[in-house]
């Protein structure tokens, strides 16, 4: 199911609202390519590694920009919030090692069952973190960029 972006996501910080529309629209991305082959996702490696690489690194940058705009506004709990950032970006890197090392990419079913848990997981991850991390530091943002 491509999820779609919803008033409920804005923090009405407008470079951070984009970023979170190109976040979803990466990951709707991934899940079109999936939905398409779902039976033959082996023939569409380049693709989905691209995809999810993609992903990994507009992740990284809107991070960034993200954790400088707390700072910026002197925003007290940046820590914690960077930490939850480092660890789903470190999960990132792990899923794509994974996929990269062991043969997974020549398996149809197991490329399968690991797709269908990675979008679930980018989608649930991306959405809480944006309803509950994210809109814990709108109040304190006074300074855009
Ligand atoms: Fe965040």
């Amino acid at each position: 199911m491509i999820a779609n972006w919803d008033v409920k996501y804005e923090t009405k910080i407008s470079e951070i609202d984009s970023q979170h529309k190109k976040l979803f629209r990466l990951i709707n991305e991934i899940e079109s390519i999936f939905e398409d082959n779902k039976d033959h996702l082996s023939t569409k490696t380049k693709s989905l590694l691209q995809a999810v690489s993609e992903l990994e690194d507009y992740t990284i940058s809107h991070f960034l920009i993200e954790e400088r705009v707390m700072e910026l506004n002197l925003y007290p709990n940046l820590e914690a919030h960077k930490k939850q950032h480092d660890r789903f970006t470190d999960k990132i890197l792990e899923l794509k090692n994974r996929l990269t090392s062991d043969k997974l990419l020549e398996n149809d079913k197991e490329l399968n069952q690991f797709f269908t848990d990675l979008i679930r997981f980018l989608r649930l991850w991306l959405t809480n973190h944006i309803l509950q991390e994210d809109m814990n530091y709108k109040p304190y943002i006074k300074l855009d960029l």
